[in-house]
């Protein structure tokens, strides 16, 4: 790894990262490229790095995660940057302070980046409109996660050295899913090929509008694949039945080796986690060390996340 592949001597032409449909196909590969400098610099464990040193980045979740949450922190951390988690449990909201005067508290502290995880589609958006800093869209409700989209667009590009002309197939809950959205848009743009696999129920009103083929069988829709991506059922946003059983449910469309034979011999087994076993996905599909890339996703999230935090902060991005 050189220097030369961690600078970033070119001005990024985005000021926020709010979603995937508004970066170009050269945008994507800017960012894929400079992650890959940092799973080199991650794995080789060396002191950090003072690209944002100086810089302050406060991590806003108003929703749970694990791997999101983290690998911000760890990216910040890694780069220099003073790092804050704010804990919304115990923040002001709890006191009925609205999401905009929260954001307006945080920008008069003058952040030099905001990571800012919501349960309502297009909150991030709205929020960094408010804000003089950059914004990171860490997944709006069911519109977009766009960091999950490029960690995993750098995952299958590491492993089948291209994008372009894959067909990837995106399969369970995907009306409910962000990382769906962001995924679509992304791989589009790449010249991916993209089918959507889900029961009637589960798939988006305007799906033919996402440019991508819909199936409701998931043998059909695995079909000599590339990559299979697997998506969580995601309660916390059905309002309703959208199912018979979660036992039946594992039975038509849960990934086990056997609906896995459809696809190629040698094609990647995705899950941007949290997993549900015995729901979306068999245990063992899920631990195939010879399919799987479930882990190497949460590694590659560390890398993108960092590149990200870089490009959005130009001012201190040569570091
Ligand atoms: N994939 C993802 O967003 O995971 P977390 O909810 O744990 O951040």
């Amino acid at each position: 790894m050189t220097e030369a592949a961690l600078s970033n001597d070119l001005p990024f032409p985005h000021r926020h990262l709010l979603g995937m449909q508004s970066l170009s196909r050269g945008d994507i590969e800017r960012i894929l490229d400079l992650s890959e400098g940092y799973v080199d610099f991650n794995r080789k464990g060396g002191p950090r790095r003072d690209a944002l040193s100086g810089r302050t980045q406060i991590n806003l979740f108003f929703e749970n995660s694990t791997r999101t949450l983290t690998s911000f922190e760890l990216a910040g951390k890694r780069l220099g940057a003073d790092v804050i988690n704010m804990n919304t449990e115990v923040s002001s909201t709890k006191k009925g302070e609205t999401l905009i005067d929260t954001a307006m508290t945080l920008n008069a502290m003058h952040p030099d980046i905001l990571v800012v995880r919501h349960p309502d589609s297009g909150a991030v958006a709205l929020l960094s409109q408010k804000v003089d800093c950059a914004v990171v869209n860490a997944g709006d409700g069911k519109h977009e996660h766009p960091t999950q989209a490029l960690l995993d667009a750098l995952t299958i590009r590491r492993r089948l050295n291209r994008l372009e002309g894959l067909t990837v197939a995106i399969c369970g809950d995907v009306a409910h899913s962000r990382v769906a959205r962001s995924n679509i848009h992304l791989l589009n743009t790449m010249g991916a090929r993209v089918r959507v696999i889900a029961p009637p129920t589960l798939l988006p009103t305007a799906v033919a509008q996402l440019g991508v083929e819909a199936y409701t069988d998931m043998r059909a829709g695995l079909e000599d694949v590339d990559v299979v991506m697997m998506l969580r059922l995601q309660r916390e946003r059905m309002s309703g039945a959208f199912l018979p059983s979660v036992r039946e449910y594992y039975h038509y469309y849960g990934l086990d080796h056997e609906k896995l034979a459809c696809a190629k011999p040698d094609a990647l087994i995705m899950h941007p986690g949290p997993m549900n076993r015995g729901v979306e996905i068999d245990t063992d599909v899920a631990d195939d060390i010879h399919r799987s890339v479930i882990r190497e996703q949460v590694e590659m999230g560390v890398a993108v996340r960092m590149a990200v935090l870089q490009l959005l902060t130009p001012q201190q991005g040569n570091g």
